[in-house]
Parts: structure tokens; sequence; C-alpha cells
């Protein structure tokens, strides 16, 4: 579960960054917003909750979850665990919760510039909460 969780994360990073380079430079050069544009907003949503549900599946059977149980303050009270047990799981959820809202907006905007700026928005905030909040140490 963890291997599976580590390695898809290369999927989500990669088609969040790619996501919202193309929601910017829609946006910029204010390019008609087509069914390309559609596909990777999309595949982006369905990656990134591909890895909530992964991440929930684990974050229940992993070390961090039981530490936090047995002695929440030794956790609390560190930060490489505190970013295990806390940090992560909590900020991944806003992250994907951003992505989803943001997907749900585009839909409701009838201009392209306005649809290429939600996700842009949306998008682009989730990618910064994602990477402040990896366990950059123990990956890639
Ligand atoms: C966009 C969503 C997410 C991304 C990109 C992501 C990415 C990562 C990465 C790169 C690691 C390090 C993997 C490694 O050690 O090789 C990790 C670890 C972890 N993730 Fe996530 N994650 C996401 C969502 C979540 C969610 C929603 C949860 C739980 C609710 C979660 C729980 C965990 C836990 C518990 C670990 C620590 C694994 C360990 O060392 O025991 N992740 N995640």
């Amino acid at each position: 579960m963890k291997d599976i969780h580590s390695y898809w994360a290369y999927l989500v990073v990669l088609f969040l960054i790619f996501a919202v380079y193309n929601a910017v430079t829609g946006f910029t050069k204010k390019r008609e917003f087509t069914d390309k544009d559609l596909r990777i907003g999309l595949f982006t949503l369905i990656a990134s909750h591909i890895q909530l549900l992964i991440g929930l599946g684990w974050y229940f059977m992993s070390p961090a979850y039981k530490a936090l149980k047995m002695d929440s303050a030794t956790v609390m009270g560190n930060s490489a665990s505190r970013l295990l047990a806390i940090e992560h799981p909590i900020m991944m959820i806003i992250a994907i919760v951003l992505i989803t809202i943001g997907w749900s907006k585009h839909k409701k905007k009838t201009e392209d510039t306005a649809k290429f700026k939600t996700f842009t928005i949306f998008y682009g905030l989730a990618l910064l909460l994602i990477l402040a909040r990896i366990p950059w140490n123990q990956w890639i």
C-alpha cells in the first residue's frame, strides 16, 4: 500500500504540474477551451481522487497512525512524525478538496478564459499545498 501510494504520487504531481501549466498558458494566451483541456483537468481530478483513497487506506495501517494512537504527545512534539501523521494527510485532503471545487466551478463558467482562470487558481493552490507538505526526505 505504501509503495502504491509512493508511485501514484509521481502521477498526481506530474498531472497537476501539467494541468496548472496548461491552465496558466490558456489563460494568458486567451486560448479556446477545448476537449483536450477538459481531459487534462479531468484526468488530474481522477488521479488525485484515487490517491486520496490509497492514502486513506494506507493511513490507518501506517506506523505514523499507530504511533499517533499510542502516544500522541510525542508524535505531535516531533516535526518529522507530525508531518506524516497529521500535516501531510490533512494538507493533501484540503488540496484534493480544492481540485474538486475547481473542477465543478469550471463547468459553470461560460467563457473560455474564465474556465482557465478557475483551473489556475484552484489547481494552482492545490499544487502549492501538495509540494509544501510532501515528505520529500523519504520520497524520490
Ligand atoms: C495528492 C495527494 C497525495 C500525494 C501526492 C501524496 C504523496 C505522498 C508521498 C510522496 C509520500 C512519501 C512516500 C514514500 O515514503 O515513498 C507519502 C506518504 C504518506 N502519505 Fe501521502 N499523498 C497524498 C495523499 C495522502 C492522503 C489523503 C493520506 C491520508 C489520509 C496520505 C497518507 C500518507 C501517509 C500516512 C504517508 C507516510 C508513509 C510512511 O512513511 O509511513 N497521503 N504521500
